[in-house]
């Protein structure tokens, strides 16, 4: 009992001394880049990109610490409760962390200029794979080459983590819940999963942490992307890295044990999140789970509503505000996905679907 509570006192001490470094370290950056951010703007005062000031509240800092404080709890509370593995740092080669550390900073001025000159088509005439479709060809949130190049990928989640104080991936484990919930008792090794979207593949790791034995396929429509998922979470018989569009599968139908998608939905002009709906409907089993990580939408948090109207401001998010306005469960529901349970955590939203027995 006694070394029991010895154990969980170190494992709690380890995780919030981890924990604090990353919410530092991450909001340090932001610090910083906004600094850098007011320099270039004092140097173009013509060219400031105007934003209309919310009408609802928006979080201050304190506040957002103080989430992100409660989101750290419950995620050590998951972990403790064995919902899915304490989480490791992500990244342990510091010469690795502080070279993506000064490219991050290296890139914030382009950034800036994207964002002053409004040029969200640099990277419109870049040529793909033939696979892209157009609306897919932008420079979300100004980003340097779109989702289209390496260097993109190997930035993408310290922007990430950057915009969100380091809670990125604390938001994102708490899918892991409703697929501890989806997998219990059950032997992985007969299932499959995937991970639409899986970007740089942060979440798949994840769930190959909690479950090593459980085939996984990780799809992205971006190459350089799904490249870097395979370099972070390294080679697997059970992993099947996929450059695909979300919006036509290439799966059969009823494949799926569990799928995944985070943040993917704002990212999609609405006649494609129909189609991506659609699709998820058709490969998911009856009786199989799907869950969806995103945006907070107006109302989830009424203290953050502020923040939703100023966020697709700064950043291109062209989709963005019909995301908002997205009723979720009716996307679904032509498809026989029922919302079993809808959750927050800090920023993000996350609801699980099942896909009726019956359909
Ligand atoms: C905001 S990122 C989210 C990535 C990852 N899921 C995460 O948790 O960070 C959006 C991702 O969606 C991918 N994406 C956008 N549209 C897509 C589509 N139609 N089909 C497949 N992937 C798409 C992008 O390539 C990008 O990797």
């Amino acid at each position: 009992m006694a070394t029991a509570s010895i154990d969980d006192w170190a494992s709690g001490m380890r995780y919030a001394a981890m924990q604090s470094a990353r919410v530092a370290w991450y909001t340090g950056h932001g610090f910083a880049m906004r600094r850098m951010l007011k320099r270039i703007a004092e140097k173009h005062p013509q060219a400031a990109p105007s934003v209309t000031p919310p009408s609802k509240p928006v979080p201050n800092t304190a506040r957002l610490l103080r989430d992100v404080g409660k989101l750290m709890a419950r995620d050590f509370a998951n972990a403790r409760a064995g919902l899915y593995p304490m989480p490791d740092p992500e990244e342990t080669d510091l010469s690795r962390l502080l070279a993506t550390s000064r490219a991050f900073f290296a890139d914030v001025p382009e950034v800036a200029r994207r964002r002053r000159e409004g040029a969200s088509q640099e990277v419109g005439g870049k040529r793909g794979t033939g696979k892209r479709p157009r609306y897919y060809m932008q420079n979300f949130h100004f980003q340097s080459g779109g989702w289209m190049s390496e260097e993109s990928a190997r930035l993408y989640d310290m922007q990430v983590e950057v915009l969100f104080n380091g809670a990125a991936s604390a938001m994102r484990r708490q899918a892991l819940v409703p697929v501890a919930e989806a997998l219990q008792g059950r032997d992985q090794r007969q299932l499959l999963a995937a991970d639409i979207a899986c970007g740089t593949g942060r979440f798949v790791a994840d769930l190959r942490g909690a479950y090593p034995r459980l085939p996984v396929i990780a799809l992205d429509l971006s190459e350089e992307y799904v490249n870097e998922t395979r370099r972070h979470v390294g080679r697997a018989a059970t992993l099947r890295p996929m450059v695909a569009k979300a919006e036509a599968l290439p799966l059969p139908d009823a494949s799926l044990d569990v799928a995944s998608a985070i943040y993917l939905f704002h990212e999609l002009p609405p006649k494609v999140r129909r189609q991506v709906a659609a699709e998820i409907g058709r490969v998911v089993k009856p009786g199989g789970t799907f869950i969806l990580v995103d945006s907070l939408q107006p109302g989830d948090m009424p203290d953050y509503d502020g923040l939703l109207e100023v966020f697709p401001q700064l950043f291109h998010e062209p989709y963005y505000r019909g995301y908002l306005a997205e009723d979720l469960p009716r996307l679904f529901a032509p498809h026989a996905m029922v919302v079993e349970k809808v959750e927050t955590a800090f920023f993000s939203k996350i609801v699980t679907f099942r896909r009726s027995e019956t359909a």
